[in-house]
């Protein structure tokens, strides 16, 4: 078996895994390469895990027409979660609208409010949750594990990507055609918001054109942490 194909077979058995043991379990797709491969994945083997996304109201309009791909190459519907707009309103209006420029402070807020809050509704009342998280995509995920108790939200949370490199990803695509944002053939090998989001340079780490105004450490919004701090609580092996 090659490489890839031993990464997909152990990351089908995740899924399925997933599937049998911890339904209702749902995925959030950022629409970004990561998250096709599990998006294809998911899909091909007609799992019962629902993708959702947060559409922040900032995304570029090449990351929200990816929805729209999925849509019309799996004829699936990836169920969309949008920030309260009474807290969006009072940010723009006590802050600005680019307010997270200003401070970490400020950008964990527009996080927060865009984000993590609209993340807790999306996965209110179930038992996991998956992500498109990889160890080698930043300095913050290199103790990522496969599997890992997200104390936050009371749930099981699964990272199956962990073990891929980024060529494993492309590969992935590659192989199986799958559909993916056109930022990714235009430098941003990592994709979030528009405004703090930017193309970088060859030889540049693949999360530099996120929050790039930022310390490497601070690059995490807030999916991902517990009262500011990463949690990694490795459970059982995968
Ligand atoms: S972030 O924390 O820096 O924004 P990143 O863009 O690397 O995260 O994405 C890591 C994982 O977080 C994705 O694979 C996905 O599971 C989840 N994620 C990030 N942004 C979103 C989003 N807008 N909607 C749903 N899931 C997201
Ligand atoms: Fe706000 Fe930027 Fe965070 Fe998006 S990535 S929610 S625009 S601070």
């Amino acid at each position: 078996m090659s490489d890839l194909a031993s990464l997909v077979a152990a990351t089908s058995a995740t899924l399925a895994r997933i599937a049998a043991d911890f339904s209702p379990a749902v995925f959030a797709s950022s629409l970004a390469a990561e998250d096709m491969v599990l998006t294809d994945l998911i899909l091909q083997a007609g799992l019962p895990i629902a993708i959702f996304s947060l559409d922040t109201g900032r995304l570029n309009a090449e990351t929200v027409a990816v929805i729209d791909a999925v849509r019309a190459r799996y004829g699936y519907n990836i169920a969309v979660y949008h920030p309260n707009a009474q807290a969006v309103a009072a940010y723009v209006a006590n802050h600005g609208l680019n307010a997270f420029y200003d401070s970490v402070d400020m950008r964990r807020e527009c996080c927060r409010i865009r984000k993590v809050e609209p993340l807790g509704r999306a996965l209110a009342g179930q038992r996991a949750w998956v992500t498109g998280q990889r160890r080698a995509q930043s300095s913050t995920r290199q103790e990522l594990a496969v599997q890992e108790d997200d104390a936050a939200h009371a749930m099981v949370k699964f990272n199956p990507l962990a073990d891929w490199q980024e060529s494993d990803v492309w590969d992935y695509i590659r192989a199986n055609d799958v559909p993916y944002n056109a930022l990714h053939d235009q430098g941003f090998p990592s994709i979030g918001c528009a405004p703090c989001t930017r193309a970088i340079e060859p030889g540049e780490d693949v999360r530099a054109g996120r929050w790039w105004w930022e310390n490497p450490e601070q690059k995490e919004c807030g999916l991902h942490m517990v009262d500011g701090k990463l949690i990694r609580i490795k459970s059982v092996a995968a």
